[in-house]
């Protein structure tokens, strides 16, 4: 058996993003090395108790949480998308106070430090905006090469937007900082709108969840309603996309996608914003995902949280 993969993940938790720790958790492929929050669903200080909670639902305590960004680089602070995740990230389920704590640490610090102790051997995945992988690389000139790959979830070469016609929400709540990682000559895996809008959940894939696993599947299963009725508002009645699960797992499975090397780049022009265009200058290819065994990485998803108490 190969070792589990190193990684971190970078997460404003939120619904898809809770799916997506609980499936690191849960899956034998994965040492999780700790989390880094970020604003965007929720606030970074929400994002940073959400991120601890998690952990703490799943055994996980002894794992770092180290709090980041509260908005992006240049723009002005965003509300975070309570329609979307709910006033506390989870839906309708109530705050709850974390027994842990945050590092001392910043975010971008903690990146830069486990980037250099864990050098070639360190997957990233963001699933929220990039405002720390940005920081990150500007801390240290040698982050883009320590890292052994970014695994982000963000961005749309052909499906269009789910924020604006043209925008991605992680890419569009901070297109400077996206622009800055994608600019950056690290190993970059985008795993966006173009595969995340084939891979979907019913309610009745979330109750089978938590027929088999009444605990924390429960948890999943009572989140997903509100996540499940928001799509329904926006017309979509078959399923919300796992966005940030499909990038957990894209770390782990990249045999179930197909990807297109091309160069990246981000419109930071009020009309386009956080749109991901076709870079014109000579900066290193990014690895796009563009076609999915949907029902392939729906089949893995269900079968690790499957495990979960
Ligand atoms: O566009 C989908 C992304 O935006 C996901 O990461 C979701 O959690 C939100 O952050
Ligand atoms: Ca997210």
């Amino acid at each position: 058996m190969t070792s589990p993969l190193k990684l971190i993940i970078d997460t404003d938790p939120g619904i898809d993003d809770a799916m997506a720790i609980f499936y690191a958790a849960a899956t034998p492929d994965i040492e999780l090395l700790g989390l880094t929050s970020i604003f965007g669903n929720v606030t970074a200080t929400q994002a940073t108790r959400n991120a601890l909670r998690l952990l703490e639902w799943v055994g996980l305590n002894d794992v770092p949480v180290a709090q980041g960004a509260s908005k992006p680089r240049t723009l002005p602070a965003f509300p975070p998308s309570h329609n979307v995740h709910g006033d506390e990230g989870f839906g309708e389920m109530p705050a709850e106070t974390p027994e842990g704590k945050a590092l001392d640490e910043p975010a971008a610090e903690f990146l830069v430090r486990m980037a250099r102790q864990h050098k070639g051997e360190l997957v990233l995945c963001p699933i929220g905006p990039l405002t720390n992988i940005a920081d990150a690389l500007d801390l240290d000139p040698e982050f883009a090469s320590n890292v052994a790959r970014i695994v982000l979830m963000g961005g749309s070469l052909e499906e269009g937007g789910n924020i604006t016609p043209h925008a991605e929400a992680n890419i569009y709540h901070d297109p400077h900082a996206a622009e800055r990682v994608f600019a950056s000559g690290a190993n970059i895996t985008m795993v966006g709108l173009d595969v995340t809008h084939r891979i979907l959940c019913t309610a009745e894939d979330f109750d089978a969840m938590e027929a088999a696993s009444p605990r924390l599947g429960g948890m999943i299963n009572e989140m997903s309603r509100f996540y499940l009725h928001f799509y329904a508002t926006v017309g979509k009645h078959d399923g919300c996309s796992l966005h940030d699960p499909a990038a957990v797992i894209a770390c782990t499975h990249p045999e179930l996608f197909t990807p297109r090397a091309v160069p990246v780049s981000v419109s930071c022009e009020k009309e386009t914003s956080g749109k991901t265009i076709l870079a014109q200058d000579d900066r290193p290819e990014t690895d796009v995902l563009m076609s999915v065994d949907a029902s392939a990485v729906k089949r893995q998803f269900l079968h690790e949280m499957s495990k979960l108490a």
